[in-house]
């Protein structure tokens, strides 16, 4: 226990929660932890190491003694596996299911708990992940579970690749996001589910912005 606030933000791929929360601890001047680059560099080290994404010894060993570091480039969340910049590489789908896989081995979760608590300092943190407020930071002050439906998050992938002028097909993306959340709300251990007393927010109908004003509000009533 102790007295730093937290802000937990957990929620499904492309709900925006990422986003938002770094907006948010711009807005309170706050550190913030994308708890997903952490199991996407997870995954990005176990395929240079060449090792099976099924070796659940050898995967928790290396999750023990991952060399995963953040540093902001300006505005811009830079992630360095072994002193490497991956920002870019860690985002692509292929990484994300990845990343899904390896997530769901309880010895691995259990080897990043201590890391990602660690990111808790003065003045406070925000986060966002699948499991900040029910498992990582259970005594966070303030959780929000933001959601959307997979088409609208398909839609909003389909843009982004779109803008980086990759083509993709709306259909594969939306299956493709509806396998992660299968994957990410069934698995025995911390599965993605509202953590109790969560504001759940659903974003398929509200813009960024207004889901920034409700997570401020949200904060400031408490
Ligand atoms: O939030 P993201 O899409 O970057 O996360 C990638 C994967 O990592 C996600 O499919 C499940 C896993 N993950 C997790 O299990 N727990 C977290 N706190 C964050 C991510």
């Amino acid at each position: 226990m102790t007295d730093i606030p937290v802000l937990t933000i957990d929620g499904p791929s492309g709900s925006g929660k990422g986003t938002i929360a770094q907006l948010i601890a711009r807005e309170f001047g706050w550190h913030y932890l994308d708890s997903g680059a952490i199991y996407r560099v997870l995954a990005q080290a176990a395929m240079k190491h060449q090792l099976d994404l099924a070796d659940e010894d050898a995967l928790s060993r290396l999750a023990e003694q991952l060399d995963v570091r953040f540093a902001f480039d300006n505005a811009d969340l830079k992630v360095m596996l072994e002193g490497e910049d991956v920002s870019l590489r860690i985002r692509s789908e292929e990484a994300g299911n990845a990343a899904s896989k390896v997530a769901a081995i309880p010895a691995v979760r259990s080897a990043l708990l201590q890391r990602q608590r660690d990111f808790r300092k003065m003045p406070g943190l925000v986060t966002d992940g699948r499991d900040m407020g029910t498992v990582v930071f259970p005594d966070a002050p303030f959780k929000v579970f933001l959601t959307a439906s997979a088409e609208e998050r398909a839609q909003r992938r389909y843009k982004q690749l779109k803008q980086k002028g990759i083509e993709s097909n709306l259909s594969d993306l939306i299956a493709e996001i509806s396998e992660r959340d299968r994957r990410d709300s069934e698995r025995e251990v911390a599965p993605l589910r509202p953590a109790e007393g969560a504001l759940i927010l659903d974003s398929t109908e509200l813009g960024i912005d207004a889901v920034f004003e409700h997570v401020c509000a949200f904060c400031a009533d408490l």
